[in-house]
């Protein structure tokens, strides 16, 4: 087991490991929220903490409306819930934003703990702190920025994870790798097939690398005005792509890579061996790196992205495997790479 702090304005620890749950103690006047897919862990939490309430929201992005937390806070209201009692996120990245959003806002704040259900939870949203829903067909809109009081994350909880959720999760670590681990990177290029047949001791390995990088990442920067745009590689043409196909965010991430690699080429920040090693480690994980999209539309998302400013997208630029800056780009670049990953 690993014990990783994450020194934000108030700092929290996260436990990582197979078994870690066995570490939560009682805490009655809690509330456990949830998902379908997560319901076996949420029980295990509930029973561990010996928690009164226990909310289920529906599955998947259908749980990141403010309808659905207009239902929380009803459910909160008449049960008497109180700004002292305590929410428990028990899920993947869509429980953990929706819930955590309850959590920040309901009594203008409740304690919050993160149990992340999925790989993708575990090495993303589970730290850092941003909270949310969707709104009026753009994502996270509405939301916070909301640490947690502590987080665990229980690598056995991933046996039973759809392999598509696993490859997905897996993106993102990558992603950390690339823009400043180069030994990370190297580690995942060696294990990612036993990541894949969920060797708790790599998967272990991942996470807790994965969340001392954000982490770091974080701490530099919690409110987003510099630093943590580091973790938006691959995200300014990912999430173009993930909004006109709707495939899942890692896999649309790994083909926003794939094309912004290629951004940092024609500046000669990286060598065609680097573009190389960066996608065939994403071909092993089983991510794609083309979709079929028209490029008007993926264009026209991007342009609405709420991270741009007066105009201009800000994209990661990768300096070589392991280092990366932040810099403006034209619209024109980012649709000649664009080309080359949508057919
Ligand atoms: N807050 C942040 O910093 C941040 C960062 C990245 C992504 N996100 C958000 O996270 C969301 C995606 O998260 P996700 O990929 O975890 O998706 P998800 O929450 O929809 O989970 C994926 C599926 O796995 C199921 N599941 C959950 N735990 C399981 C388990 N242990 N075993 C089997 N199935 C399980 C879920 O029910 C769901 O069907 C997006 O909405 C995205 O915007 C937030
Ligand atoms: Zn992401």
């Amino acid at each position: 087991m690993e014990k990783i702090r994450v020194n934000a304005l108030r700092p929290y620890d996260v436990l990582v490991g197979a078994g870690v749950l066995g570490n939560l103690g009682k805490d009655k006047r809690s509330i456990v929220i949830t998902q379908p897919g997560a319901r076996a862990v949420a029980e295990k939490v509930r029973n561990a903490i010996g928690a009164k309430w226990l909310y289920e929201l529906p599955d998947g992005e259908k749980a990141k409306t403010l309808e659905e937390v207009r239902k929380l806070y009803e459910f909160a209201l008449s049960n008497g819930i109180e700004r002292k009692d305590k929410v428990y996120a028990v899920g993947g990245g869509c429980a953990g934003d929706a819930a955590g959003f309850f959590a920040a806002t309901y009594m203008r704040g409740m304690p919050l703990v993160h149990v992340p259900t999925t790989i993708l939870a575990q090495v993303d949203s589970g730290i850092g702190g941003k909270v949310g829903v969707n709104f009026g067909g753009a994502k996270n809109i509405v939301g916070a920025i909301y640490q947690p009081e502590a987080v665990y994350m229980d690598i056995s909880v991933l046996a039973g994870l759809p392999e598509k959720h696993l490859r997905n999760g897996l993106a993102e670590a990558i992603k950390y790798g690339l823009i400043l681990d180069a030994g990370f990177f190297g580690y995942l290029e060696k294990n990612v097939g036993k990541a894949l047949a969920k060797d708790e001791k790599v998967l272990e390995k991942i996470v807790a690398d994965s969340v001392r990088a954000k982490a770091k990442v974080v701490e530099k920067d919690e409110f987003e005005s510099g630093e943590r745009m580091k973790l938006n590689y691959g995200h300014t043409i990912g999430h173009g792509i993930e909004a006109v196909t709707g495939m899942l965010h890692g896999e649309a991430i790994a083909i926003g890579m794939a094309a912004e690699i290629l951004v940092a080429k024609k500046k000669g920040l990286v060598s065609e061996s680097e573009v190389e090693r960066q996608n065939k480690l994403l071909e092993k994980t089983g991510l794609p790196l083309k979709a079929k999209a028209s490029l008007k539309e993926v264009m026209a998302k991007i342009k609405s992205d709420k991270k741009r400013s007066q105009g201009k997208a800000r994209m990661v630029l990768l300096e070589g495997i392991g280092k990366s800056k932040v810099e403006e780009v034209e619209d024109a670049e980012i649709e000649e790479v664009l080309r080359e990953v949508l057919e």
